[in-house]
């Protein structure tokens, strides 16, 4: 009898993979040599101090800024990407922190926003059935598409902007802090959400501060401080060993020798490099 059978399947090559992006802004280095990779049906929860270099390697990867040095790769092809329209084309989708929501505008209007983008034109009717039918795959609570979204909750929100984002069917989607600023109930709701987007085999990015949420949804946590990766924990980590690795009160421990080396192989025993 062949062994082969008994090895674990190897692991599918991530969806989106960065070697030592580095960024600097003048003489501010936001960030130096990251590596991170991401695969189709997880989410990354990235963590860090402020100014720690998140929105920064988010903007990276949304096309919004250029990498100073370092590869992306996506789908195992090197890529560039020269401006967030380029960013969705090839499949990554940005929530940022700003929902850039219309007020005035409904939901159905709301959610089609990036439309010129998309390669069928829909009608009114269409679209309604399409932005319906999305939010009832996601299980999102909203009572109607035709409700303005001003008069939706923060939760709501963050649903029809996250839905705006599939829209394009992306692989990859960034989310920049979706539950800061929501009460318990809204959170889980958006938690919830995540989940349900993850079960659609999108590669989840998700930047929180919040320890309990990245915990409750979190496959795997990246930390990064000032700018360096600085460890990468599964969600069983204690708030001790998170804390202590944000805030480098533990650089001579075992997070801070985890993380360049786990950065590229650690969470990934199987790949070969
Ligand atoms: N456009 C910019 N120009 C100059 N410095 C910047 C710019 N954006 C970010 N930085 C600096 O880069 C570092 C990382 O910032 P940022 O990515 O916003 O951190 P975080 O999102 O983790 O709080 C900080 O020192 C910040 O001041
Ligand atoms: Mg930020």
């Amino acid at each position: 009898m062949s062994d082969i059978a008994d090895e674990p399947a190897p692991m599918r090559e991530p969806v989106l993979s960065l070697r030592g992006i580095s960024k600097h802004f003048g003489a501010v280095s936001a960030l130096t040599d990251i590596d991170l990779d991401v695969h189709a049906g997880e989410v990354v929860a990235l963590v860090g101090d402020n100014g720690a270099g998140k929105s920064t390697l988010v903007k990276i990867l949304a096309g919004a800024h250029q990498p100073s040095s370092g590869t992306i790769a996506f789908q195992g092809r090197q890529v560039t990407l020269p401006d967030p329209s380029a960013a969705l084309r090839l499949g990554i989708a940005t929530v940022f922190q700003d929902l850039a929501l219309c007020e005035n505008l409904d939901v159905v209007a709301n959610i089609f926003l990036g439309r010129e983008l998309s390669p069928v034109r829909l009608d009114e009717v269409s679209m309604e059935i399409r932005a319906w039918t999305l939010l009832n795959e996601l299980s999102a609570r909203i009572p109607s598409v035709r409700e303005p979204v001003a008069s939706l909750s923060g939760g709501q929100r963050q649903t029809v902007a996250i839905a705006r984002s599939l829209l394009l069917e992306p692989q990859v989607i960034l989310l920049d802090e979706p539950t800061a600023a929501l009460g318990v109930a809204q959170t889980a709701e958006v938690l919830n959400l995540i989940e349900r987007v993850r079960d659609r085999g999108l590669g989840v990015v998700m930047i929180s501060h919040n320890m309990e949420d990245v915990r409750a949804v979190a496959d795997r946590i990246v930390v990064l401080r000032l700018g360096r990766n600085n460890g990468i924990f599964t969600p069983d980590a204690s708030n001790q060993e998170l804390v202590s690795a944000i805030t480098g009160a533990s650089d001579n421990s075992v997070s801070r020798r985890a993380g360049r080396r786990s950065a590229v192989a650690g969470r990934n025993p199987e790949a070969h490099p």
